[in-house]
């Protein structure tokens, strides 16, 4: 398996929707966003979006990994990757928003992120159709942060 950065132009946008339904939401963060994508062999079996938000600051938009390759270390190694590049980059933090429940918040957890804020509300506000997980329904948004350089 290797990962490498690409074009934001050449981005899978079937494995983007997997982690954000919304298409539009998609088409309006991509073109600001360094793009990374797994590869086992001719396969693109994984995708992350990074997005600049503000002086040494950015924030992971979008990751996913492909539904038959899932738990299987893909996404962690990934977002290892993911985190060292932005942090070569000279960035400060690293922040990503994320449903209130469910497998993401454990493994954004698990590599070093701390919940830093709620947005109360945010999946009802932002989403036309209910976004659920695991038969539940997404409404608040945990804001997650990875300061650098990283502690033990
Ligand atoms: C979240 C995602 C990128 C993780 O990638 P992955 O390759 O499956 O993750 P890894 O195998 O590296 O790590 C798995 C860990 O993530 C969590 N996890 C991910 N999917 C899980 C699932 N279906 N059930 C339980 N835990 C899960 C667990 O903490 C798990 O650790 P464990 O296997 O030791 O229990 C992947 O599941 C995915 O693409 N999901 C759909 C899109 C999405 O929700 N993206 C995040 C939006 S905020």
């Amino acid at each position: 398996m290797t990962i490498d950065e690409i074009a934001a132009a050449d981005a899978p946008m079937d494995l983007l929707l997997l982690a954000d339904p919304s298409r539009e939401k998609i088409l309006g963060y991509l073109p600001r966003s360094r793009c990374f994508v797994v590869r086992d062999g001719e396969a693109v079996v994984g995708a992350c979006l990074v997005t600049p938000i503000g002086p040494r600051a950015h924030e992971l938009m979008n990751i996913a990994v492909a539904p038959q390759r899932q738990r299987a270390g893909v996404g962690a190694r990934l977002l290892r990757h993911v985190i060292d590049a932005v942090g070569q980059s000279g960035a400060e933090r690293l922040e990503v928003g994320t449903g209130a429940f469910g497998h993401p918040l454990a493994f954004y957890q698990r590599q070093g992120f701390r919940v830093t804020g709620v947005e109360r509300d945010f999946f009802l506000r932002h989403y036309d159709e209910p976004v659920i997980e695991s038969g539940m329904q997404h409404k608040d948004m945990l804001r997650l942060t990875l300061v650098y350089p990283i502690g033990p």
